[in-house]
């Protein structure tokens, strides 16, 4: 049976990032700029992207201003009918960066902060006044009339200030905020000692949002996304393999999320010369994980299996060495005491990071 399309395309436009967050969820071996995809590949896939049905373009990186064509990719998606979405850093988006995206016709832009205080902002992304720049990106993006989500991502440093962060997207006239648990992915995973919230640190951070919803209820939107390690149930990961996202690298491989290719075993179609609707409808990597036929016990017989798709493939990989296990985040996996050895082990941590390590080839337009 052909499955629905795709309800959004993850275009990494770029690894290239003028920030070096600790907790980054991009690949150890970035991407060098030399084997991005070019214009022309990119416009033909947003041209298939609306072809077979997508209705979303997450444009992401890295930085995805740091490509010169960012405003043309997003005007083609848009003549294409696509809703465009914008994840940036912001410390790039000045007067041009914002006047080139509003003619391009941008539906909405997602600007992050490490943190809500200055310093603190600028130490983690490695970039001394980032925190201003991204204050006068989201002034522009208010004062263009554009929606605003505001993404913080949550870690032991700065747990205890969630209620700032939301007093912050507030003032800055914020629609939607995220604020987002690391997940455990690329740098992240090799920071995750240094990064891993206590339980009464996650505890206070969650009474924190649900205050904020109870007062902002109809103002603005809060997401909260929780840290795997101290779930008793997996996130269904992108919605499932291969049922809501397709993913393009840098380089034009296509896969079902952002970290598949730490998976063994597969070889990802490249949209050079693959098409969209044959990589979604028949490839091996799209299909191999997909629905529940992949699936062993405990998942298998699980009445939860529609609902988290038994969790995340590239996490059960990462800490148990297994594709197809049961995401260990679930209390019913057998190895479910890999998450508890984690936290045990991140107590007793020093704060020092291992910073996402620039790539000499930046070029920031
Ligand atoms: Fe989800 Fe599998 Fe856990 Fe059931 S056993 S809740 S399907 S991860
Ligand atoms: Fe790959 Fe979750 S990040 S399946």
């Amino acid at each position: 049976m052909t499955p629905p399309p795709p309800l959004g395309l993850i275009a990494e436009l770029t690894h290239r990032c003028p920030l070096q967050c600790p907790y980054c969820s991009n690949p150890l071996d970035l991407e060098r700029a030399a084997a991005e995809l070019d214009t022309a590949t990119w416009l033909r896939v947003l041209d298939q992207a609306a072809e077979i049905g997508v209705l979303q373009v997450h444009l992401t990186g890295g930085e995805p201003l740091a490509r010169r064509d960012c405003s043309e990719l997003v005007a083609h998606a848009s003549a294409n009918g696509l809703y465009t979405n914008l994840i940036t850093s912001g410390v790039t988006l000045d007067d041009r960066a914002m006047a080139a995206l509003l003619a391009a016709g941008i539906d909405h832009i997602q600007l992050s902060f490490q943190d809500v205080v200055a310093s603190e902002n600028d130490r983690f992304g490695a970039s001394p006044n980032a925190f201003a720049k991204k204050q006068a990106a989201a002034a522009r993006i208010r004062q263009a009339g554009l929606p605003l989500t505001l993404n913080f991502v949550i870690h032991r440093a700065n747990a205890g200030r969630v209620p700032q962060m939301i007093a912050m997207a507030e003032a800055l006239g914020a629609d939607r905020t995220e604020i987002a648990h690391v997940q455990y992915y690329g740098w992240g995973l090799v920071n995750r000692a240094a990064l891993l919230p206590t339980l009464d640190q996650l505890h206070a951070a969650t009474e924190a949002v649900d205050d904020a919803r109870a007062r902002l209820s109809g103002r603005m939107v809060i997401d909260y996304v929780v840290p795997d390690y101290h779930a008793a149930r997996p996130k269904a990961c992108m919605g499932g393999w291969a049922q809501r996202f397709m993913n393009i690298s840098p380089a034009g491989r296509a896969m079902p999320c952002h970290a598949a290719e730490t998976l063994p075993g597969f070889t990802f179609p490249s949209v050079r010369d693959v098409p969209l609707s044959d990589i979604w409808n028949s490839s091996d990597a799209f299909l191999r994980f997909r629905g529940t036929a992949w699936m062993k016990e405990p998942c298998r017989s699980c009445d939860r299996r529609e609902v988290d798709w038994g969790g995340c493939r590239c996490q059960a990989f990462a800490l148990l060495g297994d594709t197809h296990a049961t995401d260990p985040a679930c209390e019913l996996s057998p190895d479910h005491g890999v998450m508890q050895a984690a936290v045990t082990e991140s107590e007793g941590a020093a704060g020092a990071y291992v910073f996402r390590k620039p790539r000499k080839d930046v070029v920031l337009s």
